[in-house]
């Protein structure tokens, strides 16, 4: 069976957001930000103070989260919403992003997230990003895609990103080598690791502009449904 579900996975940087939020767009598909839940359950930990090795202790906590994503606005990442308290920004943090991959590791916070991301997208209508969506939340839907980039260019992306908000802080190195960790972490967890869906499309980015990316990706889906 198929569902209309288009699955859009990939590695952090490679435009995933972008990308699905406009397809999901153009396409009327709702979009389901999945890293933004895995973000949101970090930031709630860490602002308790919840030891991060302790599974029982984040899991509780993480179980006590009421995430709700609110993504009318096709050009702005989803806003995201914890017990009613607006995390749109905190979960783009430094910190936060440090962090994630070992919260989303925890077998316990995976089977909380899945379950509310399969409610979602019960009914089909769904545009859906993250790390384990073909192979594993939705392995039904009917489209697949594997969004890449190399790690040079996607760190060079970000840099980018940043320059132009005005953060100079930070290295294209530091960039390029938490790229390579949070990839490293998010391929070698033993629950639901990061891989290419058998059935999914790859579709590398390094020389193809947005609009290509997204044009392409809608195609690939009208063509099916
Ligand atoms: O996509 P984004 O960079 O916001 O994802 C943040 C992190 O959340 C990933 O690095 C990964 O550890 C986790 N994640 C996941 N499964 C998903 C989506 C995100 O494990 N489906």
């Amino acid at each position: 069976r198929r569902l209309g579900i288009l699955a859009i996975d990939g590695p952090a940087g490679a435009g995933k957001s972008t990308v699905t939020r406009q397809a999901a767009h153009a396409l009327g598909l709702q979009y389901l930000d999945t890293g933004a839940m895995y973000r949101a359950a970090t930031w709630w930990c860490l602002q308790h103070h919840i030891d991060l090795t302790d599974e029982v202790a984040v899991v509780e906590a993480v179980a006590q989260c009421r995430i709700r994503l609110d993504s009318r606005d096709p050009n702005q990442p989803s806003q995201v919403w914890l017990n009613d308290q607006d995390i749109t920004a905190a979960i783009r943090s430094l910190e936060v992003t440090q962090r994630v991959s070992q919260v989303a590791a925890l077998p316990g916070v995976r089977r909380l997230m899945v379950q509310q991301q399969r409610q979602m997208g019960a009914q089909g209508g769904v545009a859906a990003e993250g790390r384990d969506i073909g192979t594993h939340v939705f392995p039904e839907a009917g489209v697949k895609i594997f969004l890449t980039a190399s790690s040079q260019e996607r760190a060079k992306r970000r840099w980018q990103e940043l320059q132009e908000q005005g953060q100079q802080e930070i290295t294209y190195e530091d960039l390029l080598q938490q790229i390579i960790e949070r990839d490293t972490a998010d391929q070698q967890r033993a629950c639901a690791p990061f891989r290419k869906a058998a059935d999914a499309i790859e579709v590398c980015t390094d020389n193809l502009s947005i609009a290509d990316v997204i044009d392409k990706i809608v195609h690939l889906y009208r063509s099916r449904y």
